[in-house]
């Protein structure tokens, strides 16, 4: 990619393995047929945003499968949601454990028509919607932990992969939002790090309720994002919801560099500021950050 800063929009191989939708393994879903709405959702316009949904039962990873799509010309607002990917992934390489009908596994397929270099702030704004998503789909209250993880309770409860890719029609990005519905079919390594919907707010989550909180929300964002003033906004919305913003003490790990430091804020183009004890300002533009527990 040209433009690198974009970090957290992360470039896209197609080099994974092509599948047919017509094969077995993945099916698309006869009933609710393929195209499920267009433009309005409920009482609020998404303007700009005409979301059509495909629906699987299962799939490699439904970001593979839409940047397939996007890479022979879909539109904007093409959405992908899967009752279960074999092969989901998630950052930084990691493998996404997406079991049949415990999780949300969503994508959306977006061309921005923003500048690059803002770009970044897509992560944000997708953050940002699937909080309003959980919080009005199911009553739970999300913590940000940066760039893009939704925690609660300090227990991840969903995880955003951007990923930009080049297409015919321009360069686009396909956003993959995975939720916890719930902890069915978990890995152990899991169970004290993620938790789920379920968990979250003691009653059984209704997917669709959620998905169509995502996508009204999604329209919301991504619409701001396309005002003048609508970066700012993002990141002041953002730095709100998320107590990793500003006096947390973190570990940052990328690759074999790790930094320990108190977060000060974010930067305009979401890189995040962090104060390490020899008294530097280091910008963190990619990574994973995990909270360090202060020994006073
Ligand atoms: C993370 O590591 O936190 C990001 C996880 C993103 C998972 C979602 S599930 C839907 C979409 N398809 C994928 O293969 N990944 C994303």
């Amino acid at each position: 990619m040209g433009n690198q800063l974009i970090t957290e929009v992360v470039p896209h191989s197609l080099s994974h393995k092509r599948h047919k939708t017509h094969e077995t393994k993945c099916v698309a879903k006869s009933f609710p047929p393929f195209v499920l709405f267009y433009g309005t959702i409920g009482d609020v316009h998404m303007t700009g945003l005409k979301p059509k949904i495909l629906r699987f039962e299962s799939l490699p990873s439904t970001n593979t499968e839409l940047a397939r799509m996007a890479s022979e010309g879909a539109d904007e607002g093409l959405s992908i949601v899967a009752d279960e990917q074999t092969a989901g992934r998630g950052r930084l390489q990691r493998a996404w454990s997406s079991p049949k009908g415990a999780g949300l596994y969503f994508s959306i397929l977006l061309r921005p028509a923003i500048p690059q270099e803002h770009w970044p702030l897509i992560t944000f704004m997708a953050a940002l919607a699937a909080g309003d998503a959980l919080q009005e789909g199911a009553g739970v209250h999300t913590d940000i932990k940066w760039p893009n993880d939704l925690l609660s309770n300090e227990r991840k409860i969903c995880g955003i992969l951007a990923e930009a890719i080049e297409t015919p029609a321009g360069r686009a990005v396909v956003v993959g939002i995975g939720i916890n519905l719930t902890q069915n079919a978990f890995p152990p390594e899991l169970e004290t790090v993620a938790t789920s919907v379920s968990e979250a707010s003691g009653r059984s989550p209704e997917r669709e309720a959620i998905l169509a909180a995502l996508l009204r929300a999604v329209g919301r964002w991504y619409s701001l994002l396309h005002e003048p003033d609508g970066r700012e906004k993002i990141v002041a919305a953002w730095s709100n919801r998320s107590s990793y913003a500003t006096g947390r003490l973190v570990q940052v790990s990328n690759g074999d560099e790790v930094w320990q430091g108190t977060t000060s804020g974010v930067e305009r183009d979401g890189a995040l500021r962090l104060n390490t004890a020899n008294g530097e300002i280091r910008l963190v533009r990619a990574g994973d950050v995990c909270s360090v527990r202060s020994s006073n």
